[in-house]
C-alpha cells in the first residue's frame, strides 16, 4: 500500500498515482506513444506472459493513464481501476468478466437513458438479459435472483431523478446470492459518495462528467474494491477456467485478490478494444486537482436553484433529494452527507411547450446534452438524452413531457437564479 493512500480526499485528488519520484517534470506528462522498448525478449515475454507489470502497448497501459486510474481508485478506496473511453464502455467492461451468452443482470429502471439503451438493446446482442427492476423493491429483485445472474446495477445518485440507491442493502442482497454489486457513481462523484464504504464491489464512472468537469474529455473507468470473494464463487468462470490466450493461466490463482480487474484489462481491455488516450487522461486528471473544489460549490448552487424552483409559481414539482420534501432525503442525507449533486429534474406547469420556452430562453444555462461541467447546463430530457426510451421506461425514469434537467454550475448562484427566474 502507498503512504499516500492514507492522505485526504483533497490532496489524494492532487498526488495519489503519481510515483514518479525526483527529477521528473512536476505537471504529469502526456506520454504520447503507442509503444515501449523492451529491456530483452526475455522481458517482453514475461510482459506478455503477465509474469512482469510493465508497459507494451497503449491500447493495454500507458503511463498518464496508469497515473489516472490510480487516483480515482485512491479517491474511490479500491484496490485498482481501469480507464476507458467512456462511460458506456465502462458499463460494458464491468461487466465483461462476469457475464456470457445466456446469463442475466438486474439493473436499476432509473439509470441514464444512454445505460438503459445499452443493457436493453446491444447486450441482448451478446445475449446478457438485463432486468430492469424498481431498485427499492428489495423483494422483487431477491426474487429475481436465479443461478444465472451474475451482478446487481445501479446508479448512486440516478440521473436525473436524483434518486438515490440504499446502498448497504443492495449490497447485503447481491452477496447472499454470491454476486455483486456494481454502482455507477458518475452523479456525486468519490468526493460526494464512497460506494465501497457501503459495501459495492465494483464501481463504474463516467469520467466525462463532474470528474474531468470541464466537458473537455470522455472518459470512463472501472473501479475494483477488492473485497468480492470471486475465489470461492466458480460460477464466474472467466476468472477461474484456464484462459486459452494466457496459455492456460488461471486468473484466480495467478491474481487471487485482483482477478476481476486483473481480467478487465487483460482480456476485456485488450480484447474490446476501447483505451483511454493520454491527452485525455492528463486533461482529466488536471480536472481532478478541482474535483472537492467544484462539488462544494455545485452543492451549494445546486440547492440554492432546487429551493428557488420549489417556490415558484410555474413550477409543478421538483425532483431534488435534498430538499426534506424529497422521499429520498433520509437516504440522501446517510450516503450523500455533503450535500446533493446538482445533476436534477423538475416539472413545468404548461407542459411540452413552456418547457421548449425555458430551455430556449435560458442565456447562462446552456442547451447542451451533457451534464457536470463547470457551465450550467439545461436540456429536455423527452426528447434528447432520454429519446431512446419507451413511454413505460421514461415513467420509471421519472422523466415526463414537461420534465426539465439542470445541471448546475459554479458561476454565481444569485446570476443562475436570475436567468431562470427572466427564462420562466
Ligand atoms: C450516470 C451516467 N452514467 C454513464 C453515462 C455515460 O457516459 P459517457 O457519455 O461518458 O459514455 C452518463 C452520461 O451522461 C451518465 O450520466
Amino acid at each position: 500500500m502507498n503512504e499516500k493512500d492514507h492522505l485526504h480526499f483533497e490532496t489524494l485528488s492532487i498526488h495519489a498515482g503519481d510515483e514518479r519520484g525526483m527529477g521528473t517534470p512536476l505537471a504529469i506528462p502526456i506520454t504520447q506513444t503507442v509503444a515501449y522498448r523492451f529491456k530483452s525478449i526475455a522481458d517482453a515475454a514475461n510482459l506478455f506472459s503477465l509474469e512482469a507489470e510493465g508497459s507494451i502497448y497503449s491500447r493495454l497501459t500507458n503511463p498518464t493513464v496508469e497515473i489516472l486510474e490510480k487516483r480515482i481508485a485512491a479517491l474511490e478506496g479500491g484496490i485498482g481501476a481501469v480507464a476507458v473511453s467512456s462511460g458506456l464502455a465502462a458499463n460494458l467492461l464491468a461487466l465483461f468478466p462476469l457475464m456470457g451468452p445466456g446469463l442475466e443482470f438486474i439493473a436499476s429502471n432509473r439509470l441514464y437513458g444512454g445505460s438503459i439503451a445499452q443493457f436493453h438493446e446491444a447486450f441482448e446482442k451478446f445475449g446478457w438479459h438485463c432486468h430492469f427492476v424498481n431498485i427499492d423493491d428489495f423483494e422483487g429483485i431477491k426474487n429475481l435472483i436465479t443461478e444465472k445472474t451474475r451482478a446487481i446495477f445501479c446508479e448512486s445518485q440516478a440521473n436525473p431523478s436524483t434518486h438515490i440507491a440504499d446502498i448497504e442493502i443492495l449490497a447485503e442482497i447481491a452477496h447472499t446470492h454470491d454476486i455483486p454489486l456494481i454502482v455507477d457513481n458518475t452523479i456525486p462523484s468519490p468526493y460526494l459518495i464512497k460506494p465501497f464504504l457501503w459495501g459495492a464491489d465494483i464501481v463504474v464512472h463516467s469520467t466525462t462528467k463532474f470528474i474531468n468537469g470541464h466537458g473537455t474529455s470522455m472518459g470512463g473507468i472501472v473501479v475494483d474494491g477488492g473485497t468480492f470473494p470471486w475465489k470461492d464463487q466458480p460460477h464466474f468462470q472467466s476468472l477461474h477456467q484456464p484462459s486459452g490466450s494466457y496459455h492456460g493461466l488461471q486468473f484466480i490463482e495467478k491474481f487471487p485478490n485482483a482477478a476481476y480487474i486483473t481480467y478487465a484489462r487483460s482480456v476485456g481491455l485488450r480484447d474490446l478494444g476501447f483505451c483511454q488516450s493520454a491527452f485525455n487522461a492528463f486533461d482529466t486528471l488536471k480536472g481532478i486537482d478541482t474535483l472537492s473544489l467544484r462539488m462544494e460549490k455545485h452543492v451549494k448552487n445546486g440547492l440554492k436553484i432546487a429551493t428557488f424552483l420549489e417556490k415558484h409559481p410555474q413550477i409543478e414539482k421538483v425532483h431534488y433529494a435534498g430538499l426534506p420534501g424529497s422521499p429520498y432525503f433520509k437516504r440522501a442525507q446517510k450516503y450523500s452527507p455533503q450535500g446533493i449533486s446538482p445533476v436534477f429534474c423538475f416539472d413545468l406547469k404548461g407542459g411540452y411547450d413552456a418547457g421548449v420556452k425555458l430551455v430556449e430562453n435560458c442565456k447562462l444555462f446552456a442547451h447542451a446534452a451533457t451534464i457536470g461541467e463547470a457551465t450550467s447546463l439545461i436540456i429536455h430530457p423527452a426528447s434528447t438524452t432520454h429519446k431512446q426510451l419507451e413511454e413505460g421506461q421514461l415513467k420509471s425514469a421519472g422523466i415526463s413531457p414537461n420534465t426539465i434537467r439542470l445541471s448546475v454550475g459554479i458561476e454565481n448562484v444569485d446570476d443562475l437564479i436570475q436567468d431562470l427566474e427572466k427564462a420562466l
